[in-house]
């Protein structure tokens, strides 16, 4: 949701800012710009699209190369549409500056702005902050002091930087919107995440809610809401710079089913030991809590949702409670009756989503033990949960999430071994078997996907799909619906198989192709077998995805054979792949697919 970028050293700071730009084009990509301080003061580009037609327009222009601090920011529109005027830096006579979030009272500041004789040109909340810090310039203070006093009157959430045409320091502030300074001798870098500065430096400053910070060539000081002077700890963030590149792959996503089983075995491996004990260090001082709890709520959105849908079952056979899967946008407005001992879990790859982390803060508010499953180290989720078990996937760039998923079930099993074993039941055997399915994933990937590929050949022309599964393969089939919706823009619906008499099956035509995800050991086999009769005598075609051919179907992808509690790991990899070459053969921009973004930081 807009990615925000900053450079202060004795580098030239516009490969950087271009190259962070990239970096963080996930994040939002309708349009983008950059502005330098430059020795004949700041100077601006910005251009509706993407980084790219940034690049082409800053090649043909005349700006001034050698500066040495600027900022940049690429845009996932939310007040105004997105086009060039709207894009960021927004200037002033004399600021520039870049935001990640929502001002909420921006049209009351507006209106005291007009009272004052200023007039915005764009149709932004942001530019409303940067006319904001000229007024205060203008009353008589200096740079810092005005971006104060302006970020004092703000509401909503924000990542902001900005400079000034008089001085040479950056000015940041953060609330509720992810900013992170990162540290080199001699320079210093802001940026949205950590991946956009990887290539420069593994030290990092996360900054809390309500910080202000000036940036100037490798120092910095930072400040809290009551601008008291604050020290914030460094941390070291070990992901390599490979890890955020393609490495020959055509798209990241591709790359990133690839490395699905890489991602498992890191999750998993340091966690259980060779007799199968799970051992989560995370939740060590939680011991006798997990012995009594009585009930799982289960908090996120999209794909993470899916994962914790797909554990469900597992947790409760092995924990013995229940457990409640719940949507963060439909939560965050519902009052949710806890029971005593109630765990809490939220789940998200990118540990910034807005739907996810106010259910989170609602439930910790509530006095209720909150454990998060979270990918994105330092992410506002994994800081304000009691527990963060991090995955350990590394970094997940393509906007369609997929090793994230098969590392959030990772976790979601080991918990449901880890409260299991508690609670006195065996789960060694279990916690055996999940260490052998990383190169069960492989497996999967290597033999599913020249088969999915041809399907995808010979169906990406149709314009609906059903999925639909049974027990553990229903969360599967929805995920495999939103995977193709995603990417492929194509209308796909999810439906548990059982429900398809009940109205889905009036889709069904030649024109309808269904998707079936059925184990021949699931106990409703034989029923899903019945919907394929279903589908074929109403002329539907049938891709089925399965670990047993069946003559029935006009396509199957044959699955390698695993014991049926763990099929969501490897099941969900051939439609993964499936989404990903039906979008391939309709020419999609598969990592950034149309109006989306990869974290989700509005509601
Ligand atoms: O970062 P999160 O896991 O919290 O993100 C949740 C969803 O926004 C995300 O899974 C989204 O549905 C993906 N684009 C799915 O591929």
């Amino acid at each position: 949701m807009c990615g925000i970028v900053g450079y202060s050293g004795d580098k030239k700071a516009l490969p950087i800012l271009l190259e962070g730009l990239k970096s963080l084009e996930y994040r939002g990509y309708d349009s983008a710009g950059i502005s330098l301080k430059t020795q004949n003061g700041i100077q601006t580009i910005k251009t509706k699209g993407k980084i790219i037609d940034l690049i082409t327009l800053i090649t043909e222009s005349k700006i001034d190369t050698s500066a040495t601090v600027g900022i940049g920011h690429t845009r996932w529109a939310t007040h105004g549409m997105p086009n060039t005027k709207n894009a960021h830096p927004h200037t002033t006579e004399n600021v520039a500056l870049v935001h990640n979030g929502i001002i909420e009272n921006y049209r009351e500041i507006e209106a005291f702005l007009k009272s004052k004789g200023f007039k915005k040109q764009t149709d932004t909340d942001t530019e409303t902050i940067a006319i904001l810090v000229e007024f205060y310039l203008k009353e008589g203070m200096g740079f810092k002091d005005a971006f104060v006093e302006a970020v004092k009157r703000l509401k909503g959430s924000f990542a902001i930087a900005s400079i000034s045409e008089t001085d040479d320091y950056i000015m940041i502030a953060k609330h509720e919107s992810p900013l992170v300074i990162g540290v080199s001798n001699g320079e210093t870098f802001i940026a949205s995440d950590v991946t956009a500065l990887i290539e420069y430096t593994n030290e990092f400053i996360f900054l809390n809610d309500g910080d202000i910070a000036i940036i100037n060539k490798g120092d910095f000081e930072i400040f809290d809401a009551n601008l008291n002077r604050v020290k914030r700890n460094t941390e070291k963030i070990e992901w390599s710079k490979e890890k955020a590149q393609k490495g020959g792959y055509k798209h990241f996503m591709i790359k990133e089913i690839a490395e699905e089983d890489e991602a498992v075995r890191n999750t998993i491996q340091s966690r259980i030991d060779e007799d199968g004990n799970v051992i989560l260090d995370e939740l060590k001082a939680e011991t006798d809590f997990l012995k009594n709890i009585d009930r799982i709520t289960i908090v996120a959105c999209g794909t993470s949702y899916y994962a914790g849908l797909s554990a469900k079952p597992i947790l409760e056979k092995y924990t013995g409670v229940k457990v409640d899967v719940e949507i963060g946008s439909e939560f965050r407005y519902y009052d949710y009756i806890y029971s005593k001992n109630n765990l809490f879990i939220a789940i998200s790859q990118s540990g910034e989503t807005a739907d996810t982390k106010e259910p989170l803060k609602m439930a910790r508010d509530k006095g209720i033990k909150t454990v998060s499953i979270v990918n994105v180290k330092e992410s506002a989720i994994a800081r304000i949960s009691d527990h963060c078990i991090y995955t350990l996937a590394g970094p997940e760039i393509s906007v369609a999430s997929t090793k994230a998923f098969v590392s959030q079930l990772a976790v979601l099993y080991l918990l449901a071994f880890y409260i299991g074993s508690l609670k006195g039941k065996d789960t060694r055997d279990k916690a055996k078997y999940l260490l052998k399915i990383p190169s069960k994933i492989k497996e999967a990937f290597e033999l599913t996907e020249p088969k999915t590929k041809q399907i995808a050949k010979d169906y990406h022309i149709y314009k609906n799909f059903l999925y639909l599964g049974r027990g553990l393969n229903y969360p599967i089939a929805l995920e495999g619906a939103l995977k193709l919706k995603e990417i492929s823009y194509i209308h796909a619906e999810g439906y548990p198989a059982g429900e398809m008499k009940h109205g889905p099956i009036a889709l069904i035509d030649e024109k309808t192709p269904t998707v079936i995800v059925a184990h021949s050991l699931e106990p409703l086999y034989s029923k899903s077998l019945s919907n394929c009769e279903e589908i074929k005598s109403r002329m539907g075609k049938i891709i089925l995805i399965s670990d047993k051919v069946s003559p029935l179907a006009d396509e199957t992808v044959k699955m390698p054979e695993i014991d049926y509690e763990f099929l969501p790991f490897t099941f969900v990899v051939p439609l993964q792949l499936l989404a990903y070459y039906i979008a391939l053969f309709l020419g999609n921009d598969i990592d950034q697919p149309r109006n989306l973004a990869k974290s989700v930081t509005v509601e």
